[in-house]
């Protein structure tokens, strides 16, 4: 079932177009991840959906309800929308418990105290905040903030949950530890939820779904999987992880095509559909790079390069591997380590063609 229709939502500031033509739809239960770098217009596109920004054109239904629609004058105000929203700073009143601030929704709304008591217990219980409840927010660490702020959101049981980057200003450890929780969440009270984010590994580790934006614009969507391996643009390729974008022309060499890139530096690309002449941009991942020291059995190389550069990861070292004027990043494990200034021949494991 489509839970969120969104159909062609445009906002401008001024000149600026923050949010051109957006189209999605995100179904029941369903945790979708809007991916893209900062100023891209994320945080107006939740805005609008939200209603405290009215977008200057398109429509937007919440299931069968329509909750914004420019050309039939439509525009349900922000508290009658049944959206929860958590902001990048989290946004708590200072001067209110952590229990006043969960509760806040439901004391505006009037609702009885027993009520609101039980509501409030059911949340502080789901965040793990129950000896928490009495604290100021300058009495809680961040991470324990960000829980309130979603405990806010929660309370009011939204049929929709929207996270504008909740997670930025954690450490790498309590990010991750919070990405499980919120995903936990989620699940368990089948929570449909627009997440969005700058942070790649984020979208990748989290979502159901994930959509690219760029520049106020639709790039791409599909399973994180799909999204990671199938980049359809330069830009989805380079942003969602790390990619070589390699570009060259496409010659006829006897019963192959070989993409040549520069003078000592080509690659078969026969099993793709494409033409002699055609010029073509590639993009291949640094983990799909092989490089040694000796040429392999009958493999044919795609160059040889020089190591200029590495990075250390831990896990795995990233070399920059200079081939022509091409500058290549390489993933290599830590076991199998090269020198700078090492001449290596480089392999392809896997390439993927860019429109
Ligand atoms: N209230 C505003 N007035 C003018 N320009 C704005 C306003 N809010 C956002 N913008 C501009 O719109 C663009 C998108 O911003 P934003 O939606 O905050 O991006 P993101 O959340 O992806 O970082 C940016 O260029 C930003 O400067
Ligand atoms: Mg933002």
């Amino acid at each position: 079932m489509k839970m969120l229709q969104i159909k062609d939502i445009s906002k401008k500031f001024g000149l600026i177009t923050a949010v051109e033509d957006f189209s999605v739809d995100i179904g029941n239960g369903e945790l979708l991840a809007v991916l893209g770098p900062s100023g891209c217009g994320k945080s107006t596109l939740l805005s609008c959906i939200a209603g405290i920004l009215k977008a200057d054109k398109g429509e937007i239904f919440l299931g069968k309800r329509c909750l914004y629609s420019a050309q039939k004058g439509i525009n349900v105000p922000p508290e009658e929308r049944n959206i929860g929203f958590v902001f990048q700073n989290y946004a708590l009143w200072p001067h209110m418990t952590a229990e006043r601030n969960i509760s806040y929704p439901l004391r505006i709304r009037k609702r009885t105290k027993p009520f609101i008591k039980k509501e409030v217990n059911h949340i502080l219980s789901l965040l793990r905040l129950e000896d928490k409840g009495n604290r100021y927010p300058h009495q809680l660490s961040g991470g324990e903030q960000q829980r309130v702020s979603l405990g806010r959101a929660l309370i009011m049981g939204p049929d929709l949950l929207l996270l504008d980057e909740p997670l930025s200003n954690l450490d790498a450890r309590l990010r991750e530890e919070m990405q499980k929780e919120i995903r936990k969440i989620q699940r368990d009270l089948k929570l449909t939820v627009i997440h969005v984010t700058h942070d790649q590994s984020e979208a990748l580790a989290m979502s159901d779904r994930i959509v690219v934006m760029n520049n106020g614009k639709f790039i791409q969507e599909g399973s994180p999987d799909d999204v990671y391996n199938n980049p359809n643009s330069i830009f989805a390729a380079d942003f969602v992880g790390t990619s070589n974008i390699i570009r060259g022309k496409v010659v006829k060499s006897i019963n192959k095509l070989i993409l040549v890139c520069g003078s000592d530096f080509r690659f078969d690309v026969s099993h793709i559909p494409i033409k002699p002449g055609e010029h073509a941009v590639f993009s291949v991942r640094p983990e799909d790079i092989d490089i040694t020291l000796k040429k392999k059995g009958t493999a044919n190389p795609v160059g040889t390069g020089v190591i200029v550069e590495h990075i250390y990861r831990g896990a795995h070292i990233q070399y920059e591997v200079k081939i022509g004027d091409n500058s290549l990043k390489v993933q290599v494990h830590p076991a199998d380590s090269f020198e700078t200034g090492d001449v290596v021949f480089l392999y392809f494991k896997r390439i993927k063609r860019l429109k």
